[in-house]
């Protein structure tokens, strides 16, 4: 299923968003502020993994993107890389089967061509094993990058269109990685940056963006909550004015639903 642009389409603002997006940072200074390797503090982090998942599926969003790792986090010492790897398989040989449990679609974004054979045949059954489950979609975004994933997309359009029409919105967004989600209404980015770090480019177009400094070790449900409430507040106007909103209640009326 495609889902319409933010930009070509206004979308259905709900009060807990159906997309939430997250920069997961921080994790090297947790451990740091207590003395312990820097890997320490990627162990940490995913027990918050855990406790975010299950607190989007009690609150009933429907897509989580989390950022694992980027295409540049290849720059760290080779000895930080090989540990988030194993991290990263021992994630999915662990936590699959519960994740399935709970009726969560795993999908793991980006290229994956660069990961070796264990790690991309233990993606591919946690894929096929989950798919058809309909509750949350988690898709976690390893060697992603944005830049990466739009030119992708136009490498596959060249590929696949006969023609030097015009290309629209649509006919890149399908081929996007997260093409089958709606774009996200809400990033979060704890650690205290306040950037995109090549995360997702073309889709945070009109996402709230919410920024953190909890380390990620430390984020929780409760500091979803906040981040969650931070968005209530927001008015999506979509290029609209204020006064658009306002003044036509029965049309905003029909884009607020719980
Ligand atoms: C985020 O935490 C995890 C990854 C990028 C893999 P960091 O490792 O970037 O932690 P800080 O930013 O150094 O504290
Ligand atoms: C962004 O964090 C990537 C992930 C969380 C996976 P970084 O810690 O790599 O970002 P920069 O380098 O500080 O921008
Ligand atoms: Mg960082």
């Amino acid at each position: 299923m495609t889902f319409k642009s933010t930009t070509t389409a206004i979308p259905e603002v709900r009060a807990t968003p159906r997309h939430i997006a997250i920069i997961m940072d921080g994790n090297g200074r947790w451990a740091r502020q207590r003395m312990l390797p820097r890997v320490a503090g990627h162990k940490r982090g995913v027990e918050s993994v855990r406790a975010t998942v299950r607190a989007c599926i009690e609150r009933g969003v429907e897509h989580l993107t989390l950022f694992a790792f980027s295409s540049e986090n290849w720059r760290r010492p080779a000895a930080e890389v090989d540990t988030l790897m194993e991290l990263f398989v021992l994630a999915l040989e662990r936590e699959v089967d519960k994740l399935h449990q709970n009726g969560v679609r795993l999908r793991i974004v980006g290229d994956l061509e660069r990961f070796g054979p264990r790690l991309n045949k233990l993606i591919s059954e946690g894929e096929v094993q989950t798919r058809g489950n309909e509750r949350l979609t988690l898709n976690i975004a390893a060697n992603y990058g944005g830049r990466w994933d739009i030119l992708q997309a136009v490498n596959r359009l060249l590929r696949e269109r006969g023609t030097d029409e015009p290309v629209c919105e649509a006919d890149l967004a399908s081929r996007l990685c997260l093409a089958d989600a709606p774009e996200p209404d809400l990033f979060i980015r704890t650690g205290g940056e306040q950037r995109i770090s090549n995360f997702l480019l073309w889709q945070l177009a009109y996402t709230e963006l919410y920024f953190t400094d909890t380390l990620w070790p430390d984020f929780d449900a409760a500091a979803l909550d906040a981040a969650i409430e931070s968005y209530r507040r927001r008015e999506r106007r979509f290029g609209r004015t204020s006064e658009q909103l306002s003044q036509n209640t029965a049309a905003a009326e029909t884009l607020v639903k719980p």
